[in-house]
């Protein structure tokens, strides 16, 4: 893989642009938060790799027990020309996908997509490289902004894995789908990976490893605004915090301030106070049930075709294909 085959759609001044205008929001709102995007430099996509080897930490096995099993029949159902990854990652588990893709004949495009740009560039070349046949376009940007730029030729398969649909809102989540299934012709497909609700410990503590690597991923996300708008948090002042929200059924990763304080924000124009005890929000990682994901995907336009867990029924995969709307 040389330069040519990867695309940059974000450059450093619209990234930083973008968080500037994220914080100034999410830390203005009276119960402050930020968007879980900003988890992903260098160091939090290596962090986030590291919670997939946790032991609490269960929705990467699961969902690879689904892949291993599952990959053949994907690979003959949608014969597929390219495979697009969103949210692509180190696409460790892709690797399944892309053996039984190629295997069965068809596959001649891999179009990994990822706004972590460090992730992306290393996954992307060793993909290349161990997949000599195959022509990896990656692809630096945002899934809610750049779909419409996806190279490849169709049949298309869309994968988007590990449960990240769940880290958007609700009506962020159906809009992201309708513009999946925009992008897409008819009879493309989508692969998608879903956590399932389950018993609450189990999810607040696969949200808090004994061992603290989620914690440490957690505060990630202010070390990202000190570095691209110099700001002072001290994130060490945070306490990280795992909340299951019975309600809503998801998963809220916070950050606890441990005392009162002001943070500057220079690079925001921004001077924040917490009180002691205040958090910011800054994940959601919403559980589904099977019935919720078969009517989400219809109000998106996809039929369901295929839905799998692992043994344990503790992950989700569906494959579906995209229909005509009647609008
Ligand atoms: N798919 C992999 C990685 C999941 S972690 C897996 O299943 O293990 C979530 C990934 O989505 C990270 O690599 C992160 O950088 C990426 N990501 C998060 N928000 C994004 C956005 N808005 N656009 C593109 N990529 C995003
Ligand atoms: C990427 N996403 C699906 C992960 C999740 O489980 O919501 C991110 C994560 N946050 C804490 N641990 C893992």
């Amino acid at each position: 893989m040389n330069e040519r085959d990867l695309d940059v759609h974000r450059s450093e001044e619209a990234i930083t642009t973008a968080l500037r205008a994220d914080v100034r929001e999410g830390l203005r709102a009276t119960q402050k938060w930020l968007p879980s995007k900003w988890f992903y430099d260098a160091s939090g996509s290596e962090l986030f790799e590291r919670i997939t080897a946790v032991p609490e930490y269960y929705p990467t096995r699961a969902e690879r027990e689904v892949l291993e099993r599952e990959s053949p029949a994907i690979a003959v159902t949608t014969a597929a020309h390219t495979l697009v990854e969103l949210g692509s990652g180190s696409s460790e588990k892709t690797r399944l996908l892309l053996d039984a893709l190629t295997e069965h004949g068809a596959l001649r495009t891999f179009v990994p997509l990822d706004v972590s740009e460090t992730a992306l560039t290393e996954a992307a070349q060793a993909i290349a490289t161990a997949y000599p046949r195959l022509e990896v376009r990656g692809v630096v940007g945002d899934f809610t902004e750049h779909l419409d730029l996806l190279p490849g030729t169709p049949p298309r398969l869309v994968a988007f894995l590990g449960g990240t649909i769940g880290n958007f809102l609700p009506a962020e989540r159906a809009k992201f789908l309708r513009s999946v299934r925009d992008v897409l012709q008819e009879g493309e497909w989508l692969l998608l990976g879903t956590d399932l609700v389950k018993d609450q410990d189990r999810l607040v503590r696969a949200y808090d490893d004994a061992a603290g690597v989620t914690a440490e991923f957690n505060r990630n996300v202010l070390r990202v605004v000190n570095e691209r708008l110099g700001a002072d948090f001290r994130p060490e002042r945070f306490d990280h915090v795992s909340y299951w929200d019975a309600d809503n059924e998801w998963i809220e990763m916070r950050l606890r301030a441990s005392a009162d304080m002001r943070v500057r924000i220079p690079g925001a124009d921004l001077e924040v106070d917490f009180a002691e005890g205040e958090h910011i929000r800054t994940e959601i990682s919403a559980k589904f049930r099977p019935e919720g994901v078969a009517a989400e995907l219809a109000d998106a336009g996809f039929a369901l075709r295929e839905w799998w867990t692992d043994r344990a029924g503790q992950f989700g995969v569906s494959l579906s294909q995209s229909v005509r709307m009647i609008e």
